[in-house]
């Protein structure tokens, strides 16, 4: 199986040395709007490049990994369907709305498959909640937790395109709460502070945010994040049940200290980015793409799937901004 990569920036360098350790890919090609980026970690791992993202249609691959910055992701999806490749591609499908749903109205009804990277899915830990909840052992869910506190702010020209702390960063928390629980975010409120960095606030920004969510049955979902947790990249989730509860992200490299004296529970070396916490869940969705480039399965994140956790998105940056509770009827199309 030959795979072509589009980006090769801080995640798509990443998913290139995880994509050529998997065995059932042969050979792997590079791209980047910067050629010289394609060619150095190309050069690192013994792969090819080619001098352009266009040029990746013509290198005779198999299936299409897009890593590149969000501006680029609506387009590469398309050419990839053009060409008939099967194509995963990082959160979030584009910068808005519109963008989002003009890719889902050309991927719908097309027998190829378009996978959108959530990489929660496929995390041992997230897994498991989404099947404790769906056995009923927890019993009837009234509340979720979930975190995504980064250690530190990515560079400002990201946050400048990044389309702001909900569309980014929370929209993993507003897909695993969703996937999760299996029910869909009727009501949203949420809040924003500005307390970090100026270039936040230049861009409209917040760099530490909260939001409480109402599920369709009532269960409420509590999420929080921030772009300062200086002891190490926190991602975690809470299933508190009637019968049961259980957490996600609760090991021995969990960046929290316990206050009580005696327990030296976590005494692990805190994890220090989404990299080293999501590592094997990144393989796990990487090789789960080779089996749809393989025919052997379907995308299970989609497009639409995407849409729903960037409209949950859309409706807490009204709600920071209106500074009232939004349904997310209110934004959907
Ligand atoms: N799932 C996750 O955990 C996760 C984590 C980080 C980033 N992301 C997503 O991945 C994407 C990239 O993020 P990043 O942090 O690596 O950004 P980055 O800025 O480090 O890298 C982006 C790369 O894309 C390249 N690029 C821009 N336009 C291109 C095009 N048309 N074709 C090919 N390459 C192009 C840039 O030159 C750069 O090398 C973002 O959309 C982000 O939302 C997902």
């Amino acid at each position: 199986m030959r795979i072509g990569l589009a980006g090769v920036g801080r995640i798509g360098a990443f998913h290139a040395a995880t994509l050529n350790a998997i065995t059932e890919i042969d050979s792997l090609v590079l791209a980047d709007a910067v050629p010289t980026r394609a060619r150095d970690v190309a050069h690192a791992l013994g792969v090819e490049s080619v001098e352009s993202p266009e040029a990746l249609f013509g290198a005779g691959i198999d299936g299409l990994v897009i890593a590149a910055a969000t501006d680029a992701h609506a387009p590469l999806i398309l050419a990839g369907v053009d060409a008939g490749l099967p194509t995963f591609c990082e959160k979030p499908v584009a910068h808005d709305v519109d963008g989002t749903i003009a890719v889902l109205d050309k991927v719908s009804g097309v027998d190829i498959p378009v996978h959108i990277g959530f990489q929660r899915r496929y995390d041992a830990g997230y897994l498991t909640a989404r099947a404790a909840v769906a056995s009923g052992e927890l019993g009837w869910v009234h509340t979720m937790r979930s975190g995504t506190l980064d250690p530190a702010p990515p560079s400002p020209e990201y946050i400048a395109s990044s389309g702001g702390f909900f569309r980014d960063c929370s929209v993993h928390d507003f897909d695993s709460v969703r996937w999760v629980s299996g029910t869909e975010v009727r009501e949203v409120y949420a809040v924003g502070a500005n307390r970090g960095e100026e270039f936040f606030k230049e861009v409209g920004d917040i760099d530490t945010a909260a939001a409480v969510l109402t599920l369709g049955d009532g269960t409420i979902a509590l999420v929080s994040g921030t772009r300062y947790n200086a002891r190490g990249y926190d991602v975690r989730l809470e299933v508190l049940g009637s019968l049961d509860s259980l957490s996600v992200g609760l090991d021995e490299r969990l960046p929290l200290r316990s206050a009580e004296p005696d327990v030296t529970f976590p005494n692990g070396t805190p994890y220090p980015a989404f990299m080293e916490r999501f590592r094997a869940a990144y393989v796990a969705e990487l090789t789960a793409f080779t089996d749809m480039v393989a025919g052997r399965a379907s995308a299970t994140c989609t497009v639409a799937d995407a849409l729903e956790a960037f409209y949950i998105a859309e409706a807490c940056e009204l709600s920071r901004i209106e500074h009232r509770p939004v349904l997310v009827d209110e934004v959907r199309r």
